[in-house]
């Protein structure tokens, strides 16, 4: 669960945040956001009440909106920094269910044999 500080807690402080001090404050309730989604699909999946798992569950996805409603303005804030270091991430991971995903590699002697395809790119 995070736990970061506020230093503005409950309170609004007698001066306008700095812009650092915003970016930090936009971190912390998008953390906000990521919670209030945990514990609402938490409470809709521990209950049998139709109702209540709509409701929970629906409440949840406009969370899930907030998030990233905040997540773009953080991007606009960092002039697209912030939305870089995530585009790093997203590759990261993609690259890795890529080789999962992939079958395992030939052998050398198996890889050095002619194919359809690479008797296609070498024109022979
Ligand atoms: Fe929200």
């Amino acid at each position: 669960m995070p736990d970061f500080f506020n230093p503005f807690s409950g309170t609004v402080p007698d001066r306008k945040l700095t812009h650092d001090e915003l970016l930090r404050a936009l971190r912390l309730d998008i953390a906000g956001e990521l919670e209030a989604i945990h514990g609402y699909m938490a409470h809709a999946d521990a209950t049998d009440n139709a109702l209540a798992k709509a409701v929970l569950t629906d409440i949840a996805n406009e969370e899930r909106v907030h998030a990233g409603e905040l997540i773009r303005l953080l991007g606009i804030l960092t002039n697209g920094e912030e939305d870089g270091f995530l585009r790093q991430g997203t590759l990261e991971v993609d690259t890795l269910a890529a080789k999962l995903a992939a079958p395992a590699p030939a052998t050398a002697a198996v890889k050095d044999e002619p194919t359809i395809g690479s008797l296609r790119t070498t024109g022979a």
